[in-house]
């Protein structure tokens, strides 16, 4: 067998990637990054400290102090993992709609993006991974062995969204997700720092209309030709 060693996944909000990227880590023995996870600590330590989002230094500041911590769950709670920062289990309140709203500010400050980058070169460059987030086919690894690009419409992701925040027990509004999502869209897209876009080797699937099921097969079929490709 020669299987794809580094496998990138990005795309935009709630598109669908970290439920195929937990799978495809599953299937194939892998390690599951969600780098998203990075940008969000950093958020939530910026609204915890009262810092202003806005503020590219004192983000950049944050970005390069924090000690942000992924590991394997301790708490059998639904987590796939553990976010601690500064040693605080975080992994919930990074995925609050508060954070939501201001995460894409923080992760458009060039300083902050260049100090999450080493962490997330570091854990590629270990291979058996299936790393996760926006510029990881275009910026993090770029010689990553298979780009998987997901999109999907910004009413269908943020049916997704708003599905899983009442499957967790919480308040949510279909409404104020859509404009969430939408507002996130823009701001990832247009970005200077390594904006959202597929890489142009990427393989391109849209998900509107089709499940996590679905999504799985199609990419386990480009593994699966991948390993022909490479007998
Ligand atoms: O799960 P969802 O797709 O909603 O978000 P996420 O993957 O946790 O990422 C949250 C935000 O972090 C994104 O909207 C981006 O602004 C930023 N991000 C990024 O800029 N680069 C990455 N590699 C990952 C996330």
């Amino acid at each position: 067998m020669s299987l794809p060693q580094r496998i990138a996944i990005d795309g935009p909000a709630a598109s669908g990637k970290s439920t195929l990227a937990q799978r495809l880590a599953e299937a194939l023995g892998y390690l599951y990054f969600d780098t998203g996870v990075l940008y969000r600590a950093v958020t939530w330590a910026a609204l915890q400290r009262g810092r202003a989002v806005e503020d590219a230094d004192a983000m950049t500041d944050l970005a390069t102090h924090l000690t942000i911590d992924v590991r394997p769950p301790s708490v059998d709670d639904g987590r796939k993992y553990e976010v601690l920062v500064n040693g605080e289990d975080v992994t919930w309140a990074l995925h609050s709609p508060e954070v939501d709203v201001k995460v894409s500010t923080v992760a458009a400050h060039p300083g902050v993006r260049h100090a999450l980058l080493a962490k997330q070169r570091e854990i590629g460059q270990r291979g058996k991974v299936v790393m996760v987030g926006r510029d990881i086919g275009t910026v993090v690894m770029p010689d990553a062995d298979l780009k998987i690009y997901l999109d999907a419409s910004p009413e269908e992701r943020a049916r997704r969204r708003y599905k899983e925040r009442l499957a967790r027990g919480e308040p949510a509004s279909y409404e104020q997700i859509l404009r969430a999502v939408y507002y996130r869209d823009e701001l990832d897209r247009n970005r200077q720092a390594s904006p959202l876009r597929p890489a142009e080797d990427a393989i391109i699937i849209n998900t509107d209309g089709l499940d996590a099921d679905q999504v799985f097969q199609r990419a386990m079929e480009l593994i699966a030709q991948f390993d022909a490709e490479h007998e």
